[in-house]
């Protein structure tokens, strides 16, 4: 069969992408690693990330080759995910293999011997994410405040996740024992999905978590259907958005995606101290102070559209409150995908389609997963958090882009709207402090306006997710 060109990768299939029928898109599903096109989905997953052993490169290519058949790739994903169905209907409890994803940094690349020309290169990925010039772009703060284990060089990333945390731990304790000589475990993190009364995944502050993602997948582009009518917005993909071609790949269709990883640890009571004082300030119901700092009720009812909890919808934009007097244009949500704000800048010299285009490329699919507290309402200042994981194409224009040019600014569609009162970095360093939004008025005192952080960033790094061709044929002697 043909490559896919440049066009094809560029379509949005209208009814997505379907797995149990991949047509043109076979190749590409059996090589490319699960997790990228649609969340894996476990209860648990363990990350381990890894410094390779300088002496044991030819072991460790063999290791990885070996490893690689176990490394789930998307169409496996999807297979096991129609079994699941099926078999849930007819009341099986189905088992299923671990989820395995194998990713590695620019260093670990570098680490195993692969020339620059070989090495995936967009420039973040290349510089990694304690680089000074991505620190001063994001704002982040001095490495050595990041926890030890993320300080280390860190060479590839192994995340593994299964419904059975008793299972995943024996396969983690066997991966690990495997590894013993070959590389350096530099640290770990274990996550899991908290949920709410509704079973529906939650962050630590109880919002639901995961409504709006670009979708590439027909079962899920049908399932979003069912509920919104893509009426005023289109969560719909090309597989351009996410996909960059492996450049060891060994299929024609062998494609890799780009990961940001990023540790944010959650103050909750510091989260829910705000929310009270701000209720208070703009003496209104607590749940909707929450929702005007992120754009959505806990329930998920987006605060545009609603003044109190109504129903989860990610059908929807800013077109009718384009003076953010329901939802501030500081809202998180409303600062990490605009929906087409950017458009309504007079004077910007673009129509607003093309604006609403634009803003569409820097999209990121979100991957995350909590750590720390089992129970969200128990969580304390420090210990809980979100490992926040998001695939792309291109690092500079997605990730780093909304965290740089959207949540940090003050600036964004309007002068003085502030940043997101969630993951906006102001002032990189230690005595970083939160910036009240100034539409809600200047605090009374000085106690009022040093707002710490709610989410405080504990380390990352960058990765790439390579094709599993070239995993698999990875040798010893390969250069
Ligand atoms: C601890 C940190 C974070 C928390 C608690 C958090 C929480 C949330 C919640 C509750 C939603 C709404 C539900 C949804 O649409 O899925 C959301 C949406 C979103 N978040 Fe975050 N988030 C965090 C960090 C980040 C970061 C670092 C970024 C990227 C720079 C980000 C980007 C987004 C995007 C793109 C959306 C979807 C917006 C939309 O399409 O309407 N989030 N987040």
């Amino acid at each position: 069969m043909a490559p896919l060109t440049e066009e094809e990768l560029q379509e949005i299939p209208a009814e997505g992408i379907d797995p149990t029928n991949p047509g043109k898109y076979a190749t590409l599903l059996s090589d490319l690693q699960g997790n990228i096109l649609k969340g894996h989905g476990r209860d648990h997953a363990v990350h381990l990330f890894l410094q390779f052993k300088p002496d044991q490169t030819d072991a460790l290519k063999q290791w990885i080759k070996n490893f690689a058949h176990h490394v789930t790739s998307a169409q496996k994903q999807s297979n096991e995910a129609q079994l699941y169905r099926t078999n849930k209907l007819k009341g099986i409890t189905t088992e299923s293999d671990p989820f395995v994803n194998f990713l590695l940094t620019c260093r670990g690349y570098e680490a195993l011997g692969f020339e620059p020309y070989q090495i995936p290169g967009n420039e973040p990925f290349r510089f990694g994410m304690k680089n000074n010039s991505v620190k001063n772009l994001l704002r982040d703060p001095a490495i050595e405040e990041w926890e030890p284990g993320f300080q280390h060089e860190i060479h590839a990333l192994l995340l593994i996740a299964n419904d059975s945390l008793v299972d995943l731990l024996q396969t983690v304790n066997q991966i690990t024992r495997e590894l013993y000589l070959l590389a350096q475990v530099v640290h770990r993190e274990d996550g899991f999905v908290l949920r709410n009364e509704s079973q529906e995944a939650i962050e630590h502050f109880g919002f639901v978590d995961g409504v709006s993602q670009p979708l590439f997948l027909k079962q899920d582009v049908r399932k979003a259907d069912l509920r919104d009518s893509f009426i005023n917005w289109d969560p719909r993909a090309p597989l351009s958005l996410i996909l960059a071609q492996d450049p060891n790949g060994k299929l024609e269709d062998s494609y890799g995606s780009y990961l940001v990883y990023r540790k944010l640890e959650q103050d909750v009571p510091a989260f829910l101290g705000a929310e009270k004082f701000l209720a208070e300030k703009l003496n209104i119901d607590r749940e909707l102070a929450g929702a005007l700092i992120m754009g959505r009720f806990r329930d998920g009812t987006p605060v545009t559209l609603s003044d109190i909890p109504a129903t989860i919808t990610n059908d929807f934009n800013y077109d009718l409150d384009q003076t953010a007097t329901k939802c501030p244009f500081h809202a998180h949500i409303r600062k990490s995908n605009p929906r087409g704000d950017t458009g309504h800048v007079l004077s910007s010299g673009v129509t607003e389609e093309q604006a609403l285009e634009t803003e569409r490329n820097h999209r990121i699919a979100r991957r995350g997963i909590n750590f720390g507290a089992c129970d969200h309402t128990k969580a304390e200042s420090t210990g809980s958090g979100l490992l926040f994981l998001c695939f792309q194409a291109d690092i500079t224009n997605q990730f780093n882009f909304i965290q740089a040019s959207w949540s940090n600014i003050n600036n964004f569609v309007q002068v003085n709207v502030g940043p997101d009162p969630l993951i906006g970095q102001t002032v990189a360093g230690a005595e970083r402090k939160q910036k009240w939004p100034l539409q809600w008025g200047e605090p009374e005192t000085t106690d009022q306006f040093n707002f710490q952080l709610w989410v405080h960033l504990k380390g990352g790094e960058y990765f790439f997710a390579p094709s599993i061709s070239f995993l698999r044929e990875m040798s010893p002697n390969q250069e």
